[in-house]
Order: structure tokens, then sequence, then C-alpha cells
């Protein structure tokens, strides 16, 4: 059997063992996550609330459910909530068990494992560079016609950066529902763009699923939360094949406390913008590389000459502490690509002067 691909950023362990450097100065620009770290009221409710792990957690973070529910005002029924999206990237094919998929690509690579363990065929539409990887609706609707169960958009892309409009991805979800194709859309890092979301039209659809993440604007990948909104129905079909206690106390308590910070969310929604904005910019001032715009709190960028690739750049970087996400491993780019994340000034900054170091 084929293995499947799990190349993700965010390995600072085993990195710093092949380059033999402290973990505590490799500074990871590889995973994409909340530069301002989690909230700290979450912080110390997960401090207080340690002991909570002697006892089982609940079966179905129905705590945690109902204040998802409040904060994005959405029926809990509505509402499954999973160890990290990933489990629910998972559990989709599971439930659905799609035979022909479509996925916009390039994007995260677990929609395809996912597919391929229930044996489903996938093909994929390409967004190209030359038009920014922005979406083309009527392009995308036109190569649906009736061919595929089961659709996969990553809103904004990842690695791209880039959003398609809430107007679009209805348009695309809606047709799609005349096809009968179920669409996905993960918004993993749609909270930098709320209002975008298209979460409020899930409850309606019964061929909508959009999947949430809250490990990465709320700074909390090593706890693992995520959820799906989707028709009542729709989850309900999800529930049956739904493992009970996948969401720890730790992680259920940390994500609840997350989502009353209010506070906290400014902040990170304001700081990422700033410190893109700035990064962005001292990217595209290297004169080898070509940034891409972006709405989330990473940048995909190319190199755009010489005989370096991104795998190459990785390895210079990663000697001296920087730890890039190379896209070799993305299903549609060429090997020149790569994602950074966005981090604290001082942080970029060493990487902007890293990056002007090597040609
Ligand atoms: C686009 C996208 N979706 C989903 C996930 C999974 O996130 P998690 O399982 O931590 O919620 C990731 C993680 O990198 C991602 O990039």
């Amino acid at each position: 059997m084929r293995k499947l691909n799990h190349t993700h950023g965010g390995n600072i362990t085993e990195i710093s063992k092949r380059y033999d450097l402290r973990a505590e100065d490799v500074i990871d620009f590889s995973a994409s996550i909340n530069p301002l770290e989690m909230s700290k009221k979450a912080r110390q409710i997960v401090i207080d609330g340690l002991d909570s792990v002697l006892h089982y957690p609940e079966q179905f973070a129905e705590t945690l459910t109902s204040q998802i529910s409040d904060f994005h005002g959405i029926p809990e029924e509505c509402i499954l909530a999973g160890n990290g999206s990933t489990e629910l990237i998972y559990l989709i094919p599971r439930v659905f068990k799609p035979k022909k998929a479509l996925m916009v690509i390039p994007t995260f690579s677990e929609y395809r494992s996912a597919l391929e363990l229930v044996g489903c065929n996938t093909d994929t539409f390409l967004l190209s560079e030359e038009n920014g990887f922005k979406l083309e609706v009527e392009r995308l609707i036109g190569a649906l016609e009736g061919k595929y169960d089961i659709l996969y958009i990553c809103n904004p892309g990842n690695p791209t950066g880039a959003l398609v409009s809430k107007d679009a991805i209805l348009e695309i979800v809606d047709k799609a529902s005349n096809y009968g194709t179920l669409s996905i859309v993960d918004e993993a890092f749609i909270d930098f763009v709320e209002d975008e979301s298209v979460k409020k039209a899930a409850i309606e659809r019964p061929n909508l699923i959009v999947l949430r993440s809250m490990t990465k604007f709320f700074g909390i990948p090593g706890m693992r939360v995520g959820f799906a909104i989707s028709s009542k129905e729709n989850i309900d079909r999800m529930m049956v094949y739904k493992e009970p206690w996948s969401i720890n106390s730790l992680g259920s308590i940390a994500a609840i406390e997350s989502l009353k910070d209010t506070g906290y969310m400014e902040e990170s929604r304001r700081f990422v913008e700033k410190e893109r904005d700035h990064l962005f910019s001292s990217l595209a001032d290297i004169r080898w590389l070509k940034p891409f715009p972006s709405v989330a709190n990473y940048i995909l960028a190319r190199i755009k000459n010489g005989g370096l690739d991104a795998d190459m750049l990785f390895d210079i970087l990663a000697k001296k502490g920087l730890l890039i996400r190379s896209c070799t491993s993305f299903e549609g780019l060429g090997n020149r690509f790569f994602r950074v994340a966005v981090r604290k000034r001082e942080e970029n900054e060493r990487l902007a002067n890293g990056l002007r170091q090597v040609q």
C-alpha cells in the first residue's frame, strides 16, 4: 500500500536533532500559529485545570460545543467538535463514502490521504500562479459538471493565503448541490477574516460542511481542537462514526476560555495584519523572491531565479535555526515555493536577514 503523505511544518524536535540545534534556538516559521501564542487567560485556565485530567472528559465536548454555538451563532446540533479539524477530515470520507472527489490545489495534503483510505478516486483542480492563485469560479463549476461526489476547497488557501469571497464560495456550493456534490470548505485560517466565513450558510445547506480549526488562530496546536458545522442531519450522521472522548479535558477548557477572550482575538488580528504587511514588504524587497499576498498568518513565496530550490533554501536557513516550510511536497507547486509564518517583528527580521544573506 502506498504510504500516506503526512509532510507538514512544525517538526521542531526532528529538525533540531538533524541540524544539531537546541530546540529553543529554532525559530519556527514552518507551522502557521498565532505569533502572540495562546490567550493568557486560556493558559491560566489550563494550569489551574490540570486536575481535570484525573477524570474522563465529556464524551462529545458538550460544554465546548455550547460555547462554540454561542460564539458563532450556530445551533449546537449543527456543530461537531473534533480532535483538531484533522479528526473530522478523516471522519468525513468514512461517513459519506465518496467514490470520486475533486480537490482545489495546491492545498492541505490530509484531504487526499483521508480520501484514499476509503478508496475514493481523486481529481485535482489547479489554481495557477499567473492568476495569483485566485479561484476562477466559472472554470471550477465547469469542471464539476456532475462528475464528483465531494469537493474540497480550503479558504483562505493553504499555502497560498488567497481568499475566495463568501459569495463566490456559496455560488460554487449551490451549483455543486445541483450536481449532488457535497462541498467541504476548510476554514482553518478564516478567523483572520471572520466575516468571509460561510459558517451560517452551512446550517441550512445539506451539501455543505464547514471545517474550523482552533489550533492556529488560538495558538494551541498541541491541544488539538477543531469542529465541523453542517446541517443537523449531516452532524447526526457524523456522530454515528465519531469516537467518544477525542477532545481532551485541557484542550476543551483552553478552547472555551479562548472563545471568551475577545481582547486577545482583536489584538491577534491587528498584530498579524501589521506584521504580515511588514514581512511581505521585506520579502518583496529581496530581488530573487516573489511573495504572494495573503489574508492569513503566513506568506507563500517563490524563488525567482538562480540554481536554488526550496529544499536547498530550507537547508541553508535551518543551519541558522530558521525553519521554513519548503512547499515541494504540495501537489501543483514546483520545487521553488516555500511558506513562512508571520511571527513577531524581531523574528521576522531575522528571517529576512537570513534570506538576504543567501544569494
Ligand atoms: C488548511 C488546514 N486545514 C486543517 C488543518 C488541521 O488543523 P488541526 O487539525 O490542527 O485543526 C491544517 C493544519 O495545518 C491546515 O493547514
